[in-house]
């Protein structure tokens, strides 16, 4: 039998007007709709934020990643949706997480950051890779530290 597992990275930029106090509330919303969807669809992934950008990573069959994402990048709450790699993998990096999530004021934020400095800011420099092991490396080390932020119970 042929394995469907895809995994899918995009960037966007962030358009959530007003305080970090709205925003914050804005991606708590997002979070909470995209880890009930996710896990239904049994999509798993991250979401990173640093203020302008977000950068998402989903694991799941190809038809349940495609019918997500056409929803993800028709909502006005970001814009200019670069796709960075959506390949078939062998396994799922994020299997612990229907959605998990890296905010601003973390260390893989700041990383994040940099690259995109780095980079000049050019979407098409940026490497898939590269973001998809950055959010690896950092949900792990926070779950380590003992938060469940965004796991399947
Ligand atoms: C940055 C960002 C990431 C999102 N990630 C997801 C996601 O992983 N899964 C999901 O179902 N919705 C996600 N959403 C929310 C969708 O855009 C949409 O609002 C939601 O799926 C509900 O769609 P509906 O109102 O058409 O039912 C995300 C939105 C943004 C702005």
């Amino acid at each position: 039998m042929t394995q469907d597992l895809y995994r899918l990275i995009y960037l966007s930029r962030n358009t959530i007007p007003g305080s970090n106090e709205n925003i914050h509330q804005e991606i708590e919303q997002i979070l909470a709709v995209s880890r009930q969807r996710n896990a239904a669809s049994q999509i798993t992934g991250a979401l990173m934020f640093n203020r302008e950008c977000f950068a998402q990573v989903l694991e799941g069959a190809h038809d349940d990643i495609q019918a997500t994402f056409e929803r993800i990048q028709c909502d006005p709450r970001h814009a200019d949706v670069v796709v960075l790699d959506f390949k078939p993998v062998e396994a799922r990096r994020f299997s612990h997480w229907s959605m998990g999530y890296i905010g601003y004021d973390t260390l893989a934020s700041k990383e994040f950051t940099q690259i995109q400095q780095a980079t000049g800011f050019d979407a098409k420099q940026f490497s898939g890779e590269r973001i998809y092991d950055l959010l690896h490396a950092h949900l792990y080390a926070a779950e380590k530290a003992g938060s469940g932020l965004g796991k399947i119970a």
